[in-house]
């Protein structure tokens, strides 16, 4: 059944929050393991709708996967595979299924991948994928709405990308473990997660050197090189980043565990020009805290080490009640301001022009209905409703269940007045008046 939060805001969030696995690096990982003909163990799972959807993708291809939401791991055994494809039902919900591709072509020779399309956040084009295995030498074709890949052999070279793709990095990543020599990425993302990645497929006997720089290299390896592992996923900086707003947007005070400070350098950074304390208390713990006054700041969203995308959307709920004018400007995505609507509505003072939003700080939100469009446009409503006055309803919540484990229990851990509630007849009718509205 639906649900929704009702979150009575303007609580100060206070007390101690445990971050959990990475999301966009156990997703990663989960593919990873099919280059393996044995079985291999991942610890520090999150319990996540988009965990669910990746564990079938790898059921469809033949593999055996055994998930344990209560300790947290899960074991992937891909000794046998019994297909290919990945099929458009999949891949369709979730883009991150798309890096079996590179997996598959590795170990297999060969792959038929749903294209997984735009999304709601942008275009998101995967042409540097294609280019990178490509230049691996394999052979691809698009034909009804499918990736199809296939090579004699794949072997090492340069490639170099356009853009820092996270995704495409991961594919070309992936896919060379086992091609004959070596293969460089350059212009390769540096994101935190592809260090993860990097360092899981070293623990299954790969060979990458250079992850968390703009080069990598790897060299590659013989399938019987390959061995089991257990592997512990990274903390997931954009969770931790989320809390980290909410308890700054309600003038909190929290300590949080269970993360890498250094994985949110640019983030401490934007927070101390705010006016928030920041004090790293141990290598896996920050306690964050903040007075009446939050600065307002202007925030550029970059690849790693520039400051997060995904935490874009949370940071505006914040600069919303900052004192000044901010200025957020959006570079990775098309369409990644898709919360304004909604936190205008609950009366934010925010101007898009293009790309560049222009956040006019006021003294305080007040609660109303809002309808999460994606995941991080979600966590924004939270950060939102968690300072503002009053009652906000918020809707459509499998999109913050798709990233954000136990995320009811956890703001409730702080502190904060939050429900999650089951939709009632009255809620479904004026959904459908809204998306009447909506389509007019
Ligand atoms: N791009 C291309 N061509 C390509 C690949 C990417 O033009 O072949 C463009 C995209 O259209 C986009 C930009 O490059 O505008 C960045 O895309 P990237 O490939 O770096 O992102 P991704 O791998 O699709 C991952 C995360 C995103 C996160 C981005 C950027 C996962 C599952 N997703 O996406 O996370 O925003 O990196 O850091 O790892 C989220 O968690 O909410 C989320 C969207």
């Amino acid at each position: 059944m639906d649900q929704k939060f009702l979150i009575n805001g303007g609580k100060k969030l206070k007390g101690e929050i445990n971050i959990s696995g990475a999301k966009n690096a156990v997703l990663k990982l989960m593919a990873a393991a099919l280059l393996l003909d044995d079985a291999c163990e991942i610890h520090n799972v999150p319990e996540l709708a988009d965990v669910q959807i990746m564990v079938e993708v790898l059921r469809s291809l033949g593999a055996k996967v055994d998930y344990d939401t209560d300790e947290k791991k899960i074991i992937i055994d891909a000794t046998t595979l019994t297909s290919v494809e990945a099929c458009y039902e999949l891949v369709s919900k979730m883009r991150a299924s798309f890096t079996v591709l590179g997996a598959l072509l590795g170990r297999c020779k060969e792959a038929k991948v749903a294209l997984p399309g735009g999304c709601s956040i942008g275009e998101r084009r995967i042409d540097f994928h294609i280019k990178g295995l490509e230049a691996l030498g394999a052979q691809i074709k698009i034909e009804g709405g499918y990736v199809i890949a296939k090579a004699k052999k794949l072997v090492g070279t340069t490639v170099y990308l356009d853009r820092p793709s996270v995704g495409a990095t991961e594919n070309i990543m992936i896919a060379a473990i086992l091609a004959e020599g070596s293969t460089i990425i350059s212009n390769a993302a540096q994101e935190p997660e592809i260090v993860d990645l990097a360092n899981f497929l070293n623990a299954l006997g790969g060979d990458v050197t250079g992850a968390g720089t703009s080069e990598i290299i790897i060299n590659g390896v013989k399938q019987k090189d390959l061995h089991p592992t257990i592997y512990t996923t990274i903390p997931d900086r954009i969770e931790a980043g989320t809390y980290i707003a909410a308890i700054v947007a309600t003038r909190g005070k929290g300590i949080i565990r269970n993360i890498f400070p250094s994985h949110l350098s640019a983030v401490i950074s934007k927070l101390t020009d705010m006016g928030a304390n920041i004090n790293i208390l141990d290598p896996f713990s920050i306690e964050i805290s903040c007075g009446k006054i939050i600065n307002a700041v202007n925030i550029v969203t970059q690849p790693h080490p520039g400051f997060p995308t995904d935490l874009q959307s949370p940071f505006m709920s914040v600069l919303a009640v900052a004192e000044g004018i901010s200025v957020i400007t959006e570079s990775i995505y098309e369409n990644r301001f898709r919360q304004i609507g909604e936190l205008t509505r609950m009366g934010a003072n925010v101007q898009q022009e293009g790309n560049r939003a222009i956040v006019k700080g006021v003294k305080s939100l007040t609660g109303a209905q809002v309808r999460a469009s994606d995941l991080r446009a979600g966590a924004s409503l939270l950060v939102a409703a968690l300072c503002a006055e009053g009652t906000t309803e918020i809707t459509d919540l499998y999109h913050i269940d798709r990233g954000y484990e136990k995320v009811m229990e956890k703001l409730s851990g702080l502190g904060a007045d939050i429900q999650r509630v089951n939709i009632t007849e009255n809620d479904i009718n004026a959904k459908l008046i809204a998306d009447e509205i909506h389509v007019i």
